[in-house]
């Protein structure tokens, strides 16, 4: 494992998000301004060559973990040339590639990235994961903007289908908006072998956050729990989500919270911006660009030196939520948190 990836708290980085574009086929409230993102142009925006060089030298210095994400990763014109790539990479350690997508357009497209049947094009322990807020058509369209509900349950379908081995639905919940919701998408895990997972609402510039708009994971278990058995599972070391499951169900939920209760201590992920900066934390406003110095003609050695050097910047843990520097702080959908989504 190369000392670039290890911060100065022993953590070890293992765990990259490549964000493929700034744009999105959604307009997710929560992930964008309302007036939306000036975008970059195009020449600032990382090559497919250029991604799958970076991809390579962290995979090299010990990342076995890669999550596609974007805007939407899916809307890129090049993402199947960029898996293939990616593919290419599991002799030098690369165990897992990932993808968050908001499900729009990837009913039509999954099956070009991973076969319905068997063998898999994104291969072997292919993951994928898809935002889906509300199950109802008119609150999908408040919060995204956009018609696509039912878009999105067809790309479930067929991702339960397909040979994706884990599946997981992303729920972001508002308080007064999809919190009456809970109870149904927990409901939603009885024939569907997916993992659903409840995610506090985070302040970023722009997204009109507030405390009362957010419903600690804390009041959802109550919720759940005065409904359905519920038995806590196991999670892996650096899993973002605490896991439950109401017995004899196929599928499982789960709680990422973010706001009520961080995870920086086993925080394991660094992050690539489609323009390619690197942004070791979610949280943390300072990014140093990876692009420059590739256009530069920077080596590789000299590449993983300024790596280091910012991963070596990386906080301890983010401040108080209340205390955040939203204004800074680029929206989520131009950092790759994800993607944007239902
Ligand atoms: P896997 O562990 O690969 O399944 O990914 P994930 O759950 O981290 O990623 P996903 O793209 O599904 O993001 C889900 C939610 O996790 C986001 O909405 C964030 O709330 C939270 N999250 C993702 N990455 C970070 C991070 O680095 N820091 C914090 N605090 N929250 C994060
Ligand atoms: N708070 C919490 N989660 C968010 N996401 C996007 N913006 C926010 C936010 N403000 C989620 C999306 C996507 C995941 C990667 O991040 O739902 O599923
Ligand atoms: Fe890691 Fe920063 Fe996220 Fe905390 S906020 S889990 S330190 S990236």
């Amino acid at each position: 494992f190369s000392a670039a990836l290890v911060d100065l708290f022993n953590r070890k980085h293992d765990y990259l998000r490549i964000s493929l574009t700034e744009r999105c086929n959604l307009r997710c409230f929560y992930c964008m301004p309302e007036e939306g993102v000036p975008l970059s142009p195009n020449q600032q925006i990382l090559t497919d060559e250029e991604v799958l060089r970076l991809a390579k030298l962290f995979v090299q210095s010990g990342v076995t973990k890669i999550r596609l994400t974007g805007g939407e990763p899916t809307v890129r014109k090049g993402i199947a040339d960029i898996i293939a790539g990616l593919n290419d990479l599991r002799p030098y350690g690369l165990r897992s590639i990932a993808m968050t997508s908001n499900g729009l357009a990837l009913h039509r497209r999954l099956p070009g990235f991973v076969p319905l049947s068997s063998g898999s094009y994104i291969g072997p322990q292919a993951k994928f994961k898809s935002s889906l807020d509300t199950l109802d058509p008119f609150k999908f369209e408040f919060m995204t903007k956009r018609r696509g509900l039912d878009a999105v349950l067809k790309t479930l379908d067929a991702a339960l289908e397909s040979s994706l081995q884990k599946i997981k639905l992303n729920v972001v919940v508002i308080k007064g908006l999809n919190d009456s919701e809970v109870l149904d998408f927990v409901e939603m895990t009885k024939d569907k072998p997916i993992s659903v997972r409840f995610i506090e609402f985070m302040p970023f510039s722009g997204n009109k956050w507030s405390r009362f708009k957010m419903v600690p994971s804390s009041d959802l278990l109550d919720r759940i729990s005065a409904t359905y058995p519920v038995v806590r599972l196991t999670d892996e070391v650096n899993d973002t989500a605490r896991s439950w499951k109401v017995p004899g169900f196929r599928g499982e939920f789960g709680f990422i919270s973010s706001m009520s209760d961080h995870f920086c201590s086993t925080c394991n992920r660094l992050r690539i911006t489609s323009d390619g900066q690197i942004k070791v934390c979610l949280f943390d406003a300072k990014e140093i660009s990876l692009r420059d110095e590739i256009r530069r003609g920077t080596s590789d050695s000299e590449l993983l030196r300024v790596i280091g050097l910012a991963v070596s910047g990386k906080s301890e843990k983010h401040e108080k939520m209340d205390e955040i520097d939203v204004i800074s702080n680029r929206p989520m959908i131009l950092i790759g948190g994800l993607l944007t989504h239902v």
